[in-house]
């Protein structure tokens, strides 16, 4: 089990649990023509932004399979709130989850995308004890295939029209992370979100707790 009770801290970053007062960042990221090009899903209504402001007010632990950790992207220099990150739980028994990143085009070419899913892989790893993890994308989002790669994910699929919206069939590629490739990578050239420890040993997210 894993709970993000505190806000966690990148450099740059804290990713938290959503709070009511997220409601007009979100919707200027879901009514935005640049986000949803390669999201299967149209733009939201202020009451569908409240709705799911609503359900992620609780998303922010994962106790059991297809539970999902949803935690909003904030700038710690200006307190912006500027994207999400999220984690489903897709299997207990075979050490699964499944993750995203969306970013307002504010924030956008910064690395701010790779820092906090950084951060959110050193949760699926080094906390939750993962075994591997996917991600799932558009074909023709360039941006996202680049930010995966440089994460360290190895594409493994690619499924042809698998997916439908604005009235056309797309391709979908499959990418994953063992957590053996993690942890090559944060011995390497990856460079952790978290900062390490005095001893060299990769350092904690504040805010997370482990059960
Ligand atoms: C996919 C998405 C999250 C990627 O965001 P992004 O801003 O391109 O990714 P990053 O934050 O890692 O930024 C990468 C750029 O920042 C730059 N960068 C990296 N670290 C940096 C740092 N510390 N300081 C300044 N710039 C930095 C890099 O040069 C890189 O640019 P390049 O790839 O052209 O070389 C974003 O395009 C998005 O939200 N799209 C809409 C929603 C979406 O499609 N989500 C994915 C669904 S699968």
């Amino acid at each position: 089990m894993l709970a993000v009770t505190e806000p966690l801290s990148t450099p740059r970053l804290l990713l938290r649990p959503f709070r009511p007062d997220d409601a007009d960042d979100l919707y200027e990221m879901r009514t935005c023509p640049d986000v949803l090009r390669h999201l299967y899903w149209p733009a939201a209504s202020r009451n569908e932004v409240r709705e799911v402001i609503n359900a992620r007010l609780t998303m922010n632990t994962l106790a059991a399979e297809n539970d999902y950790l949803v935690l909003a992207v904030e700038r710690r220099d200006t307190g912006r709130m500027i994207g999400e990150v999220d984690l489903c739980w897709t299997s207990v028994e075979h050490r699964h989850a499944e993750f995203g990143a969306i970013l307002h085009p504010a924030g956008q070419g910064h690395g701010y995308a790779r820092e906090a899913s950084e951060a959110l892989l050193g949760l699926a790893f080094d906390r939750l004890g993962l075994h591997r993890v996917t991600a799932r994308t558009d074909a023709r989002n360039a941006a996202a295939v680049r930010g995966l790669r440089r994460l360290g994910l190895r594409q493994e699929g690619h499924l042809r029209q698998c997916v439908r919206f604005d009235g056309k069939w797309h391709d979908e590629l499959i990418f994953a992370i063992l957590a053996e490739e993690w942890a090559a990578g944060r011995r390497g050239t990856v460079v952790g979100a978290f900062g390490d420890g005095p001893n060299g040993e990769p350092g904690s997210p504040k805010g997370a707790q482990e059960a």
